[in-house]
């Protein structure tokens, strides 16, 4: 048995019967063939995992490494990157470059390979707005596959990956294709102030990294010094007219346009106005600087990190009729 504890950045522990590295698709290959079919639980960085229990199977750690240009034109380069190489590493790479497109996802944690899981999103991008494809290998048959940005089904916080697909693939490769000519996305709201804040006006995908760098680090808690997940819920996309009937008693409630005429309503105001932030139960603790964040202040359980969601779910549904979904993946 293995503890697990290290490789979750919520710090909570958890055994594995086995813990199984893996640094290329030849050696999964190879892995897969000699060993009885059995479930087995991915892990990346462990940015978006909480271990209600232990996992039943073997744990695969990605570790497969490297990047390479694999198309290149005068305007756009298409990039194929291994998805064990670290993310936020990645996208520093691509700024030394000069490629635009991956600025506004600074310092995501995680691996390049669990990024399409729930196409990681922030500051007005999401993954699938560089995807150009990926490759996996489907784990109970070995059969290696390439998927296209239609096959991922990519939405908010959600990919096939998440639904049909859910833990029958191991991403081996994931390809971007990034601009030369970058331009930069600056719609979301908080970046334009900390641009504006420094005097820049014309500013290059470094200064956007760097901004995006500064909002994340004043409110995102760093899990090398309190274990958490990111969000733990997704931000809920209410029907119009359920919009505004809450609108109408709750007049301040903040809100944005969603796909299909949808508004979304970010659940870390929700939470706040229940009054979980701050709170704790145990050493589980909605997080103080924004609400949408469960923290581990140490020795929590997977089960009290879970029970604390449990509870501000429930309350959010009491006061104002709304069903969180839980973004993080529970084991
Ligand atoms: P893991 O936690 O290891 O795995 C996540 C899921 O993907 C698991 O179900 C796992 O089985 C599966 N998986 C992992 N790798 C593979 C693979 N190679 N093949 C198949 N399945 C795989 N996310 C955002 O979208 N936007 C944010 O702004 C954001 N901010 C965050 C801030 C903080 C402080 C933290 C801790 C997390 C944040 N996250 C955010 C969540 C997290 O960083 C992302 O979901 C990230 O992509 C997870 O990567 P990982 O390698 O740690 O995945
Ligand atoms: N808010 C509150 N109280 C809080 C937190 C938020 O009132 O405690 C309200 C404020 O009105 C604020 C608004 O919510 O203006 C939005 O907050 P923020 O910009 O922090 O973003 P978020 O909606 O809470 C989402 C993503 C983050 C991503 C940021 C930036 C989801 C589930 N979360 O958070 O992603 O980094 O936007 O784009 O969509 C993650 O997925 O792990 C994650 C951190």
């Amino acid at each position: 048995m293995t503890s697990l504890k290290t490789y979750n950045t919520f710090g909570v522990d958890a055994l594995a019967p086995e813990l199984l590295v893996v640094e290329s698709g030849e050696q999964l290959l190879e892995l897969l063939s000699t060993r009885a079919k059995r479930p087995y639980l991915i892990l990346g960085g462990g940015s978006n995992v909480l271990f209600r229990q232990s996992p039943g199977g073997a744990v695969l750690l990605n570790r497969i490494k490297g990047k390479v240009v694999v198309e290149e034109t005068d305007s756009e380069v298409t990039v194929g990157i291994g998805a064990g190489e670290n993310w936020h590493e990645l996208v520093l790479w691509t700024l030394e470059h000069n490629w635009g497109g991956l600025e506004n996802l600074s310092l995501i944690p995680g691996t390049v390979g669990a990024a399409p899981i729930q196409n990681i999103g922030a500051y007005g991008v999401e993954l699938k707005d560089t995807f150009a494809g990926l490759e996996a290998i489907e784990l109970r048959s070995g059969e290696e596959l390439v998927f296209s940005m239609e096959d991922c089904a990519f939405g908010y916080r959600d990919s096939y990956f998440k639904r049909a697909g859910k833990g029958k693939y191991f991403i081996t490769r994931v390809y971007l294709t990034l601009q030369k000519q970058p331009v930069v996305n600056v719609s979301y709201g908080a970046i334009k102030e900390v641009l504006q804040a420094a005097n820049i006006d014309q500013p290059t995908i470094q200064d956007v990294s760097r901004a995006v760098v500064e909002i994340r680090s004043s409110k995102l808690p760093d899990p090398a010094l309190i274990g958490n997940a990111g969000s733990f819920f997704k931000n809920p996309e209410l029907e119009a007219e359920r919009f505004y009937r809450l609108e109408a008693e709750y007049p301040q409630i903040p809100h944005f346009s969603a796909p299909g005429g949808r508004v979304k309503v970010p659940a870390g105001w929700l939470i706040e106005q229940c009054g979980w932030k701050g709170q704790r139960r145990g050493n589980a603790c909605c997080y103080e600087k924004q609400a949408l964040v469960l923290v581990n202040l140490g020795g929590a359980t997977g089960a009290e990190i879970w029970a604390l969601a449990q509870e501000i779910m429930a309350s959010v549904k009491e006061k104002f009729g709304v069903v969180l979904e839980v973004e993080v993946n529970v084991i």
